[in-house]
């Protein structure tokens, strides 16, 4: 075969779109409600937006950035994520001078050199929320609640599981870290190649390791939620007593610590049991200063990420709809005449309609409908025509009648909006 997509990056064919298409309308539908706009963000942007706006340390800045020198030598990276860029554009566009909190969201592709697998792609899609300059618990718990209410649009609140934590921030969290180091590096031994590296450059990481040789270590390890100072403290406390009232359900687990540099205090994400290892399909937390590091004022933020390829994945594809709801076939060059303006009619009142140009036999054409199935097949030839009616065939009774010429139109409309309650594509209905 000749040249195929490159590795890791994959097609969403015809058969999947359905599902993406009904992703992206649960998507608009519950934001919206809780006031969030959507803000469309460039695909690349200069290296050392995400560099400073990710943390070099990180995994995506080490070594999973698309990074290249465009024609006049500026390096340029392909978005690994959104945030740094809605922080970016929220700063560029003086976006801070509206009420606050200014609520975005950005639906997307993102690129990062992984390891592909299973739900793990070097291109993948991503519908990205942050709510900045305000820095109330309360929104915290909105957020959260707003995540979940997307699960549960979708059909998957039972299959996706909030996990939260608070990870501290400036004043309570280099105490833990030093606490935590000393822990790891008493027993370096024992933990996995990757961590021993991380232990020294960012010792939080290690917590979130999954390998099993490094559990009896993190088991032992100290908890960041008895090293939380006052403030965090009570923060963390009202964001659970917001959930509580909220009626959602959630776990609390203290070594979620998320693998970019900027969270402070609230970290969540959610998880499924039913994707094998990439379980994640959703992530994110709170964050302060990453605004003003990045040349903006000091306002707080809080986002999350969730990953599209996971999120259809455990919605399955779903019935294929069939692309028309009638198929026109003329049998000769006046009836075709008559399918082309009548399709064009039909179109317009907002039906799906393909009109079948070939000289293939009638036989033929209806075997096609069938396997396409389309629900209704419209037959124009030259004795419909001296009669002035058409033959309306029903595909699954095979029960035909003849429709005046005239009737044609309103008839299949009828028939139509009869259909589209019980029987619409799924995207419609989302
Ligand atoms: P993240 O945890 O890196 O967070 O990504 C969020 C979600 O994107 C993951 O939970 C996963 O579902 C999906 N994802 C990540 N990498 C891949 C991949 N290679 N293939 C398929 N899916 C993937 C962020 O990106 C943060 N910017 C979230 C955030 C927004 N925090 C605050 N605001």
């Amino acid at each position: 075969m000749g040249v195929r997509a490159v590795r890791g990056v994959r097609d969403i064919l015809p058969t999947e779109t359905p599902t993406w298409q009904a992703i992206e309308a649960a998507t608009r539908r519950v934001f919206e409600s809780y006031g969030y706009r959507e803000l469309r963000i460039p695909l690349f942007e200069r290296t050392e937006l995400f560099a400073r706006g990710i943390g070099e340390t990180t995994d995506i800045v080490e070594k999973e950035m698309y990074t290249f020198q465009d024609r006049s030598g500026d390096s340029i990276t392909l978005r690994p994520e959104a945030t740094a860029s809605v922080l970016r554009a929220y700063i560029e566009h003086g976006l801070f001078t509206q009420p606050k909190p200014v609520r975005l969201y950005t639906v997307g592709p993102m690129f990062r050199y992984e390891r592909p697998q299973a739900g793990r792609y070097r291109q993948f899609h991503q519908i990205n929320v942050e709510a900045l300059g305000e820095a109330a618990s309360a929104l915290d718990a909105e957020v959260l609640g707003m995540l979940m209410a997307f699960f549960g649009a979708l059909g998957l609140g039972e299959r996706a599981v909030l996990h939260v934590n608070s990870i501290g921030d400036a004043a309570c969290r280099p105490a833990f870290r030093t606490a935590l180091a000393e822990h790891l590096g008493a027993n370096l031994g024992r933990l996995c190649e990757e961590c021993r590296g991380r232990v020294g450059r960012n010792p939080l990481r290690v917590l979130d390791c999954k390998k099993p040789e490094c559990q009896p270590v993190l088991e032992k390890a100290p908890s960041i939620l008895d090293a939380l100072c006052g403030a965090c403290r009570e923060h963390f406390e009202r964001v659970r007593r917001y959930l509580d009232a909220l009626g959602l359900r959630y776990e609390v687990t203290p070594r979620l610590v998320r693998g970019l540099d900027y969270y402070v205090r609230t970290t969540f994400e959610v998880l499924t049991g039913d994707l094998g290892a990439q379980n994640a399909l959703a992530g994110g937390g709170r964050y302060y200063g990453l605004i003003e590091l990045l040349g903006g004022p000091p306002d707080p933020g809080i986002g999350f990420a969730i990953g599209m390829e996971r999120v259809a994945l455990l919605l399955g594809a779903g019935p294929d709809p069939a692309a028309a709801f009638v198929q026109l076939i003329p049998l000769g060059e006046p009836g075709l005449v008559r399918c082309l303006r009548l399709a064009q009619v039909l179109r317009a009142a907002g039906l799906p309609v393909e009109v079948a140009y070939g000289a293939r036999r009638l036989r033929t054409e209806l075997e096609r409908a069938h396997r396409l199935g389309v629900p209704h097949v419209l037959i124009v030839g030259d004795d419909e025509l001296r009669a002035g009616a058409a033959t309306l065939r029903d595909m699954a009774s095979g029960a035909q009648d003849a429709v005046p010429l005239d009737a044609v139109a309103p008839r299949l409309e009828g028939l139509y909006a009869a259909r589209a309650d019980g029987a619409a594509p799924r995207a419609a209905r989302a």
